[in-house]
C-alpha cells in the first residue's frame, strides 16, 4: 500500500514538474554579488533567508516585514555581525516601496495568498525587482475545464492549512485567496513578469521570474 502511495506521488510529481530546490539553494544560485531583499522575512523564519543570502555572497541584503524584528532575528544579526538592513512596513505602501528600493533579487514566500489584492502585491514586487523574482506560494488545485481560477477565502477543503479571511480587522493573517498555478502564471504576466522556471508540488509553487521586456 505504501509502495502504491509513493508511486502515485512520484507520478504526480513527474506530471507537475520538479519540486523546488531547498530555498537556501535557490537563493544561493542567484545572489552572489547582487542585492537581495526578502519581503515577508520575519514570521517563523526570523530573517533566516536574509542571513542565507548574506552567506551566499549577496552584495547587500534587506529584510522587509509588517512585524517588527523578532528577538531571534536581532540576536542572530548581532551574533553574525551581519549587515542585513531591516525595513518595517507594508509592501503595499508606495512610501515603503521607495524606502526598500529596487533590488537585483527579490525573494517573497508565503505572502501572496494573505494579500487581499494579489495583483497589487505583484505590482509592488515588480517595482522592487531589477533582475530576478523568486516567489513561493501555497496554491489550490486547478478547477477542471476552468484554468485561471482563484477561490476567495479558501477553506480546508481547498488547502489543509487555509485560515479563511474574516474581515479587514484581521489584517494580512488570513488566507484571502486560494490561487491555482494557472491563475498565478496569468497574474505574473499581468503584473509584468516573465516566468523562467516553475517548481510545483500539489499545493505549492515556486517560480523564478524576471521583468518582462
Ligand atoms: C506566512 S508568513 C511567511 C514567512 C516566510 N516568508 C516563510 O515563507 O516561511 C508571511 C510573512 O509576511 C509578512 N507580510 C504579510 N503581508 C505583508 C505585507 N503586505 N508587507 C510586508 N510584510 C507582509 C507577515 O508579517 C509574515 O511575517
Amino acid at each position: 500500500m505504501l509502495d502504491r502511495a509513493l508511486t502515485t506521488t512520484a507520478r504526480l510529481r513527474a506530471r507537475l514538474g520538479s519540486t523546488a530546490p531547498p530555498r537556501e539553494q535557490l537563493i544561493a544560485r542567484h545572489v552572489a554579488g547582487r542585492s537581495f531583499v526578502d519581503v515577508g522575512c520575519m514570521w517563523s523564519v526570523d530573517g533566516a533567508l536574509c542571513f542565507a543570502a548574506e552567506d551566499a555572497g549577496a552584495d547587500s541584503v534587506t529584510g522587509v516585514d509588517l512585524m517588527g524584528p523578532s528577538v531571534r532575528f536581532t540576536a542572530e544579526r548581532e551574533r553574525r555581525g551581519s549587515q542585513v538592513r531591516f525595513v518595517q512596513g507594508d509592501l503595499h505602501d508606495p512610501d515603503i516601496v521607495l524606502e526598500i528600493g529596487r533590488h537585483d533579487v527579490v525573494w517573497c514566500s508565503g505572502v501572496l495568498y494573505h494579500a487581499p489584492h494579489p495583483l497589487l502585491t505583484l505590482e509592488r514586487l515588480r517595482e522592487l525587482t531589477a533582475g530576478t523574482l523568486l516567489l513561493a506560494t501555497e496554491t489550490v488545485p486547478e478547477t477542471p475545464g476552468r484554468p485561471g481560477t482563484c477561490v476567495v477565502a479558501p477553506g480546508r477543503r481547498e488547502h489543509p492549512s487555509a485560515e479563511p479571511a474574516g474581515g479587514p480587522a484581521q489584517g494580512y493573517a488570513p488566507w484571502y485567496w486560494g490561487i491555482t498555478p494557472s491563475a498565478l502564471r496569468t497574474m505574473l504576466a499581468l503584473s509584468g513578469f516573465a516566468v523562467l522556471e516553475e517548481h510545483r508540488t500539489p499545493l505549492h509553487v515556486t517560480v523564478v521570474a524576471r521583468p518582462a521586456s
